[in-house]
């Protein structure tokens, strides 16, 4: 299920700290993480969905916003914090638009690299919904 999740936040005057533990905080084991930044004003990343990843996403820096289509209906979900995020579980299409200025989006995922996990086109994730009954 989608959901936003808040992670723990140690707040000190020394400055803030917060942390993800896989099966705990997100729902997955962690087998890869990635970052997308320097994204050029107006730009979108990642119009497609996974076969099998699960993701989580959090905007370690600035802002952005993670679109999400589940097959029947599409939600914003605008990230400007470091101490939540948005779990994606798979057959979930994704967008990510509007980012800020110098934003960082962290993504972590349950499988290692493999682009034919990808569904990239909108038509073949709604059948790969419908294969599953979904
Ligand atoms: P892609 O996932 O298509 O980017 P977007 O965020 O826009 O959906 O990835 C862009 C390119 O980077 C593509 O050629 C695959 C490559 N890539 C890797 O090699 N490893 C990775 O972990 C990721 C996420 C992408």
């Amino acid at each position: 299920m989608i959901q936003l999740i808040n992670l723990p936040k140690i707040v000190d005057e020394r400055g803030n700290l917060s942390f993800i533990e896989e099966q705990h905080h997100i729902p997955f084991k962690i087998k890869r993480t990635y970052w997308i930044y320097d994204v050029p004003g107006g730009e979108i990343r990642g119009s497609h969905a996974y076969k099998e990843s699960e993701e989580f996403v959090v905007a370690i820096s600035g802002s952005f916003d993670v679109v999400l289509h589940d097959g029947k209906e599409e939600k914003k979900y605008s990230l400007n914090r470091s101490y939540y995020g948005v779990y994606v579980p798979r057959l979930v299409w994704r967008k990510l638009e509007n980012f800020s200025t110098n934003s960082l989006a962290l993504i972590l995922s349950s499988t290692v690299f493999d682009e034919n996990d990808y569904i990239r086109d909108f038509q073949n994730f709604l059948e790969a919904l419908k294969s599953e009954n979904r």
